[in-house]
């Protein structure tokens, strides 16, 4: 039997063994939706804290239910090791470490290739690796693959390769890791056949492609859909403000429509790992084949002022209000990058609270997802959203629009409301206190 026959059989009876690296958003999800059918999940995460965590059944990611990740380790079926001597004991190997872009906003593969080395170090014959980590078309063949050939291996021979990239949206109720179509290329058609076979395991929809390339730009061009179309609309609410129209009216009304149209929101800018970081990797590799991705360089530019804008209308309303900035006391409700997360990574609320603190205003915030900011250099901790806290302000601006808030409270009691989401569009009481976007 071929060594990839022998890995057919033992991924079509689950008796493969799933190596996944990084237990982080995507991958702690991903090895309890394989450990759920049976197969026996073996995590490398090199977060000693996460690792422990994992071994003693503790969830730290919101999208996985507590209750399930304990069964699932109490019954053997995951583990976590801070370095790799388990790899020889996998068959598939999924890899999910970030892809960061440096501060130039070029990639920064370094996780990937640091990981790459670690496994070629300790291939064997008859292994998977699919790489699931969001990246520019090419990584997988061009970065991935000498480095793994090192270990004297021959890739659709002796092992596989593939790139599959991850889909979830944290804190999507509907779409999981299980009913979210997965796109599957394979650097070669054996390699394709047993990344299909593995994938179609688990989740209900499996599309191929002809390539990883191919694959990869799939993934890059999704987020990129997303950054434009935002935006789109961010910028069709500078242009509001000007106007003195609300963006959220003519909004709702377009998007009536039932053909040709789509909703998008404006906000106060873009956040997390995926949207302000995944089209840059595009921009970059498109420059190796002398081509400008004008449309990535423009959202990235509209999407990254929108934080000043708030800023600046948050000063607007203060001076309408007769409040000098420096003296001004403000809350900021949310600091997740997008509602109901407990994820602050490139949240545009943070820079929002960054820029007000410039001004000299006295900033606290409220997020019922995250105790404090002190990771990200801010010395402040969520404070309780109680009546007291709200009146004390001169004005609240919600950032990020958590579904738990009572907006209706916050209206109630604040002296003035800068809404950048339209959190307040179900409250009729005090509408004369709301700015929008
Ligand atoms: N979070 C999302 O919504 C999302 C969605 C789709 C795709 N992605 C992509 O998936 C990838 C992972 O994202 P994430 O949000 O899960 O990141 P994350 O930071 O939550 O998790 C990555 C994990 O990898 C670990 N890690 C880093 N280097 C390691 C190493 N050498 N060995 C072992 N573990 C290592 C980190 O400690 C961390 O726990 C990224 O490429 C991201 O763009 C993320």
């Amino acid at each position: 039997m071929s060594v990839k026959d022998e890995l057919l059989e033992k991924i079509a009876a689950r008796r493969a063994v799933v190596g996944v690296i990084g237990l982080g958003y995507v991958g702690l999800p991903f090895a309890v939706e394989k450990a759920k059918v049976g197969f026996r999940v073996l995590g490398v995460e090199q977060n000693p804290l996460r690792a422990e965590k994992v071994n003693r059944g503790e969830n730290y990611i919101s999208d996985v239910r507590d209750e399930e990740l304990r069964e699932l380790v109490a019954r053997g079926l995951i583990r976590a090791n801070m370095d790799f001597s388990t790899v020889p004991e996998m068959d598939v190997i999924v890899i999910c470490v970030p892809t960061p872009l440096t501060k130039n906003l070029t990639p920064d593969l370094s996780y990937v290739e640091r990981v790459t080395r670690e496994l070629a170090r300790r291939l064997r014959p008859g292994q998977l690796v699919s790489l699931e980590s969001t990246t520019y078309p090419g990584t997988t063949e061009e970065v991935m693959l000498p480095i793994l050939e090192t270990s004297s291996l021959r890739v659709e021979v002796d092992f596989f390769l593939a790139h599959s990239p991850e889909r979830v949206d944290p804190g999507n109720k509907r779409y999981t890791t299980k009913n979210t179509t997965k796109v599957v290329g394979g650097v070669g058609p054996e390699s394709l056949d047993v990344a299909l076979a593995f994938y179609g395991q688990t989740i209900e929809r499996v599309v191929p492609v002809s390539s990883a390339k191919a694959a990869e730009l799939v993934k890059v061009f999704e987020n990129t859909f997303r950054a434009v179309n935002i935006a789109l609309v961010n910028e069709l609410a500078l242009l509001c403000d000007r106007m003195g129209l609300s963006v959220w009216e003519v909004l709702d009304a377009a998007f009536t429509k039932p053909f040709g149209i789509m909703p998008f929101w404006p906000g106060p800018g873009v956040g997390g790992h995926c949207i302000p970081v995944d089209p840059h990797y595009l921009e970059w590799k498109a420059k190796e084949f002398n081509f400008n991705t004008h449309f990535i360089a423009l959202a990235g530019e509209i999407n990254r002022r929108m934080p000043e804008f708030v800023r600046d209308k948050a000063l607007r309303v203060l001076s309408r209000l007769g409040v000098a900035p420096s003296r001004a006391r403000i809350l900021v409700l949310g600091a997740a990058y997008k509602r109901d997360i407990a994820d602050h990574r490139e949240s545009p609320a943070v820079e929002v609270i960054r820029l007000l603190q410039e001004y000299g205003a006295e900033v606290a915030y409220h997020d019922p997802y995250i105790p404090s900011l002190r990771s990200v250099g801010l010395d402040l901790d969520s404070i309780p959203l109680t009546a007291e806290e709200v009146q004390k302000r001169d004005l609240v601006v919600i950032a990020t629009d958590h579904s738990s808030v009572d907006y209706g409270f916050v209206v109630a009691h604040a002296a003035h409301v800068l809404d950048t989401r339209n959190a307040t569009k179900g409250v009729t009481d005090g509408r004369g206190r709301i700015t929008l976007l």
